[in-house]
């Protein structure tokens, strides 16, 4: 059975969400998974694992401080898993499919260049821009994009609501991919038990 760490960071939860959908659809597909919020890696041995996601939600312009300084510490070890070595980003940018590559060229090319981080699958996914009266954005950021949102024309926003940008079937089959092309396994094999049994009785 394949182990996988799905490792993620999000400030307001839309990228949480997307890590949690994955996590689910590793189980349906019989992987061994755990999910991490990256808070809590600090004791997490990535060799026992066979497979990697990192996942970071955007915003002006930077995944959280804790992702980057996970990336920066653990690069050599995630570039280890090559094609079992999965990035995506979540931002507001990519809620289209133009946004996509926008979001490709601004936040996530960058991102691997600076880490020299070579993972053998990414990704950009739509975000979320929630506007409604008790948003995790709080009233501050809230005001600030439904002006930022505002200035892009009428109507193309719900500027009291929920924009939802998140296209599952996108995600879902992005994953899907990731699990399909596994190469092997990488994790460090612990001895079979019966082995061991075996191997005390002569
Ligand atoms: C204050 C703030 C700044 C943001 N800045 C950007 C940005 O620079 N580029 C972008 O594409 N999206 C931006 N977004 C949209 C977020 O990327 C989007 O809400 C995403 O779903 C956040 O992920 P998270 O919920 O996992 O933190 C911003 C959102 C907020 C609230």
């Amino acid at each position: 059975m394949y182990k996988i760490a799905i490792i993620y960071a999000s400030r307001y939860g839309a990228t949480k969400e997307i890590a949690e959908k994955m996590e689910e659809n590793a189980q349906a597909a019989d992987v061994d998974v755990s999910l991490v919020d990256v808070k809590n890696t600090f004791k997490l041995d990535l060799t026992a694992f066979d497979g990697v996601v990192v996942g970071g939600g955007i915003q002006i312009g930077k995944i959280p401080s804790s992702l980057r300084k996970f990336l920066k510490k653990k690069r050599a070890v995630l570039n280890l898993f090559k094609n079992n070595f999965g990035v995506f980003l979540v931002c507001g940018t990519a809620k289209d499919p133009a946004g996509v590559e926008t979001a490709k060229e601004k936040y996530l090319t960058p991102l691997l260049t600076k880490y020299d981080l070579k993972p053998g699958t990414t990704a950009v996914f739509g975000g979320v821009f929630d506007l409604r009266l008790n948003s995790r954005f709080g009233k501050l950021k809230s005001g600030l994009i439904r002006k930022m949102l505002a200035e892009e024309g009428p109507k193309k926003y719900d500027l009291n609501g929920m924009n939802d940008f998140r296209d599952w079937a996108t995600i879902n089959r992005w994953f899907e991919a990731y699990l399909s092309n596994f190469t092997g396994f990488i994790r460090k094999q612990s001895p079979d038990p019966d082995e061991i049994k075996g191997a005390s009785k002569n």
